[in-house]
């Protein structure tokens, strides 16, 4: 496994909300209430598009049919339409001053 870094440390803040792409992989990187998530960038339910998300207690809401998925394992928790797969996440890594996450060699 390599390490891809994403952000420096110093850079993050709350609110903080920036897309990544590597290699095929979409991402989107999010710090809300201190903690610091990396999740897929469209909701899995209609792809609608996650930068606005609200999040609380590490619960993301997608803006636009309020469906809810757990952060930390991207369950899905709430459904008002037809059920649709989990939120595909990521753990984040930290090496000195960077956070980032593992990717295979
Ligand atoms: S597109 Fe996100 S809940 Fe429907």
């Amino acid at each position: 496994m390599r390490f891809q870094a994403l952000e420096k440390l110093i850079n993050l803040s709350d609110n903080y909300r920036r897309h990544f792409r590597i290699d095929q992989l979409a991402l989107l990187l999010i710090q809300q209430d201190g903690e610091l998530y990396l999740i897929e960038p469209r909701c899995p339910h209609r792809e609608h598009p996650l930068d606005t998300a609200r999040i609380e207690q590490g619960v993301l809401e997608c803006p636009l049919h309020h469906y809810r998925f757990a952060l930390a394992d991207g369950q899905l928790l709430h459904a008002s339409e037809e059920p649709c797969r989990h939120l595909r996440t990521w753990p984040l890594v930290y090496e000195g001053n960077e956070v980032g996450l593992l990717l295979p060699d």
